[in-house]
């Protein structure tokens, strides 16, 4: 058994990717299987955390002790995350979420037309700078990154702009690591330190950052 490190605290996580509709049947969306995510939840627990998992309704079994909350696209991630976190010590956005949605959901299913479409997109909110910048009730904010070309740069540039106290950043095109694989690696940041993680499972990885996580908090 684990020490309980994170006893008496609330924690929050998003996990996997967000839909965002197109029409009554389709979607865009992308490769997140909620697997980091999950695994976060599940060390939470284990560490004596009281745990909210937020989702889409991926086929990943709930771990047990969390609530679950199924969510489909950002914007209704961001209603219920914004909810949570605020009763939270702990918000942690492991979410894939999508950057943009189409402009307009389409009332009914698009027909076939020409040999070329043309969606629209607009931006989402940014759901976790959200939580970042709240004023009151602001919980501990942990990001991730996910990164195929200069990671350290990127992440550290995320850490400051949506004013997150800690970020997990990964080289998502290194193969056999990210999205929808079992391994992960990591390298984390604080304003002023940074540690690496090497490549283990998401498991044992995500119980690795939540003890790191539980050490800055004391
Ligand atoms: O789910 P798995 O298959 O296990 O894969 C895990 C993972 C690769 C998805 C995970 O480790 C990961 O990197 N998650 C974050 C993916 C992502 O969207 O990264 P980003 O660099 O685009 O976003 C940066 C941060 O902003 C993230 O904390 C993200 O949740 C958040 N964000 C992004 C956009 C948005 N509109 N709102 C947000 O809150």
């Amino acid at each position: 058994p684990e020490v309980p490190l994170l006893a008496g605290k609330t924690v929050t996580i998003t996990a996997g990717p967000t839909r965002e509709a197109l029409d009554p049947v389709r979607f865009i969306s992308n490769h997140s299987s909620g697997k980091m995510g999950f695994a976060l939840a599940e060390a939470a627990l284990k560490l004596g955390a009281k745990v909210t998992l937020i989702a889409e309704p991926v086929s990943l079994s709930t771990p047990q002790g969390a609530t679950r909350i199924n969510v489909d696209s950002a914007l209704d991630m961001r209603a219920a995350a914004l909810e949570q976190a605020v009763q939270s010590d702990i918000f942690i956005g492991c979410a894939a979420v999508a950057d943009y949605r189409p402009a307009v959901v389409a009332e009914q299913k698009m027909k076939k037309q020409g040999d070329e479409l043309t969606i629209t997109m607009v931006k989402n909110p940014d759901i976790i700078a959200e939580v970042a910048h709240l004023t009151e009730n602001r919980p501990y904010t942990v990001g991730f990154a996910a990164e195929t070309q200069d990671v350290a740069n990127y992440a550290k540039g995320k850490l400051k702009n949506k004013k997150l106290d800690m970020i997990c950043a990964n080289d998502v095109s290194r193969e056999g690591l990210g999205f929808n694989a079992d391994s992960n690696a990591l390298t984390l940041f604080w304003q002023d330190e940074s540690v690496e993680l090497p490549q283990s499972d998401k498991k044992e990885l995500a119980l690795t950052v939540l003890k790191r996580l539980a050490t800055k908090l004391s």
